[in-house]
């Protein structure tokens, strides 16, 4: 399908939702304005630094002229996927957005004192999602006068390549904010599973034990790093191995999404393992720091 076909066919199955606000631009708020703004939407995307902001667009340049010179994408399509982002520092200008997507640090407090400014400022029939992987969204929603109007909306990396979407229903959402979102990451081209807000949703209270149950297996030695990542890949059908995928999500992006929910479970499945504890205290990240269970040069 072009991108004028899926442009056209996006106007007819979207709802009110025209005009989105990404809050972020690393790995994931990068992603999820490539993938807004490359199915028609007019994306208006937020950094605290214009260095953060530089570095986001280059990152989503690249990934655009990748497409170009694989074929996926024609040059012209490129060009009004970058035309339909507008680049700010200022939260203001997310003012007259119908839908926020927030994709900043993974921390609470700091979310929350950002969803209480945000409030303020944006128009009051806007809905505010956020991409969190672990944090909850009730309480997030909780520092807004809008609870009605907030959910969940977790993508995962890398965003344009991924089908899946969750969609995050605290006990406050409501229908139509549902109904409206779904419709949302539906135009994006994702599948929709709707979870409730309960840490990890569904994706990652299943992936986040299997990931360290990995690396429990190379702690004990049960095999080497490349056998484990072998045996799921071709045993199993997993794209990346659990080590491998481990490295690609970060080491360190992991053991705190295990670190909340072992706080909220309370049940060793949960539990970092120490290798993956030592290994966060050295630095080694995975891809993003050039080590983790492999090596990445340059
Ligand atoms: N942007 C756009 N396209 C990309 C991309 C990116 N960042 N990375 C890869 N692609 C595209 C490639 O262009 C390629 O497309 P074609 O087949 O049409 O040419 C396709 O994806 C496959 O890429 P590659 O051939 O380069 O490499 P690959 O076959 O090894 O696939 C992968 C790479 C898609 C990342 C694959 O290994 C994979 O699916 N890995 C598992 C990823 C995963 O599980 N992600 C979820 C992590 S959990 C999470 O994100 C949530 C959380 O809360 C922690």
């Amino acid at each position: 399908m072009t991108m004028t076909e899926t442009m056209e066919k996006r106007a007819g199955t979207t709802g009110r939702i025209q005009k989105v606000g990404v809050a972020g631009c690393g790995l994931m708020g990068g992603g999820i304005v490539e993938t807004a703004a490359s199915f028609g939407f007019e994306v208006v995307v937020r950094e605290v630094s214009d260095g953060l902001l530089d570095k986001g667009l280059s990152r989503i340049e690249k990934s655009l002229a990748k497409a170009v010179e694989k074929g996926k994408r024609t040059s012209q399509e490129k060009d009004a996927t970058l035309a339909n982002i507008h680049r700010t520092t200022q939260i203001k200008d997310f003012a007259d957005c119908d839908l926020v997507v927030e994709a900043i640090i993974e921390n609470l407090e700091e979310k929350r004192a950002f969803y209480a400014e945000l409030d303020r400022v944006v128009k009051p029939t806007a809905i505010f999602a956020s991409n969190t992987s672990s944090l909850s969204i009730t309480e997030m929603a909780a520092s807004t006068g809008r609870r009605d109007r907030f959910c969940g909306l977790h993508f995962f990396n890398p965003v344009p390549v991924m089908k899946l979407v969750e969609v995050v229903r605290t006990i406050d959402t409501s229908d139509e904010t549902y109904t409206e979102v779904a419709a949302f990451a539906r135009a994006l081209g994702k599948t929709v599973v709707t979870a409730k807000d309960s840490p990890g949703f569904v994706v990652n209270l299943l992936l986040v034990p299997y990931l360290l149950d990995a690396v429990r297996a190379l702690e004990k030695g049960v095999a080497s790093r490349e056998d484990i990542d072998a045996a799921m890949k071709l045993g199993c059908g997993h794209p990346m191995g659990p080590l491998e995928l481990l490295d690609f999500v970060g080491l360190d992006t992991t053991y705190y999404i295990a670190e909340i929910m072992f706080q909220e479970f309370k049940d060793g499945r949960y539990a970092a393992p120490p290798l993956l504890k030592q290994m966060v205290k050295a630095g080694y990240y995975g891809r993003k720091s050039g080590r983790g269970f492999y090596e990445y040069n340059a």
